[in-house]
């Protein structure tokens, strides 16, 4: 069974929208709560919460994480950028698993994989750190032979391949390529004894693709999820992913 980490940042980025001077993160008329989306999330079977706590904050605050790291009774997966203060604060929060991505303030979300080959010493001493303090790492990174095989060096258990590539390539000619790109980084990843994630841009149509990629453990998905619980409640919306993923 392919397992499904439910990333609510989005839920905060509606919240932001409104509320971003608001001194509380929730309570009152500040809403919708990230807390509560995850606790629905994981009663409609997600097996773990994933957030990105950005540089700039955009979506989810450090007092989101808190409450999360309090209340959740699955795992509790951060995302953060390589960089000292944001290691310094996983080492005090001890989430489950740390998933590395790149960063910049320019972007809009994440957009391509980490680049563990060009900072392979800064990223060595990341994974380095969490692990020593018991956190399981991922690194995620394009499905790309350089990227795997160094992040396995670096001694990280689990990558999460990108797979935005492919899902902006899913209505065009260039679809089946980006396919077979993930479905050679998967075999590569499980050669070099990695556990296999994928994820971004994963929604409710290209799920019954991505879901044939060899060797995956667990997908993390967002967006898709955020906005169809819009229309039907978080329930159905995180019941029905589950459902086509594992068809
Ligand atoms: N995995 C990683 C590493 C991400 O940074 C994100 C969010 O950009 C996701 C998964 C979820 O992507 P989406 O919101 O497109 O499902």
């Amino acid at each position: 069974m392919i397992l499904l980490g439910v990333n609510i940042d989005h839920c905060a980025t509606v919240r932001q929208a409104r509320y971003r001077e608001a001194a509380a993160t929730v309570g009152g008329a500040v809403e919708p709560d990230p807390v509560a989306f995850a606790i629905a999330s994981e009663r409609a079977g997600a097996d773990g919460i994933t957030v990105h706590l950005r540089e700039d904050r955009r979506h989810i605050q450090e007092r989101d994480v808190w409450r999360l790291r309090e209340s959740i009774a699955t795992r509790l997966n951060l995302e953060m950028a390589c960089t000292p203060a944001m290691t310094e604060f996983a080492l005090k929060l001890k989430p489950d698993f740390v998933c590395v991505v790149p960063e910049s303030r320019q972007e809009i979300t994440t957009e391509g994989g980490l680049d563990v080959v060009g900072h392979r010493e800064r990223v060595r001493a990341c994974v380095e750190a969490l692990a020593a303090a018991g956190i399981l790492v991922s690194l995620f990174i394009d499905p790309d032979e350089p990227q795997i095989e160094l992040s396995a060096k670096l001694g990280a258990p689990f990558v999460e391949l990108h797979t935005g590539a492919y899902a902006n390539a899913y209505y065009t000619p260039q679809r089946a390529k980006e396919f077979q790109r993930l479905r050679l980084g998967c075999v590569r990843a499980k050669d070099v004894g990695l556990t296999v994630n994928a994820g971004h841009g994963i929604n409710y149509v290209n799920i019954a693709e991505v879901r044939t990629l060899p060797h995956l453990h667990e997908l993390n998905i967002g967006h898709s999820i955020v906005s169809r619980a819009l229309f039907t409640g978080v329930d159905e919306a995180v019941r029905e992913m589950k459902a086509r993923m594992n068809a």
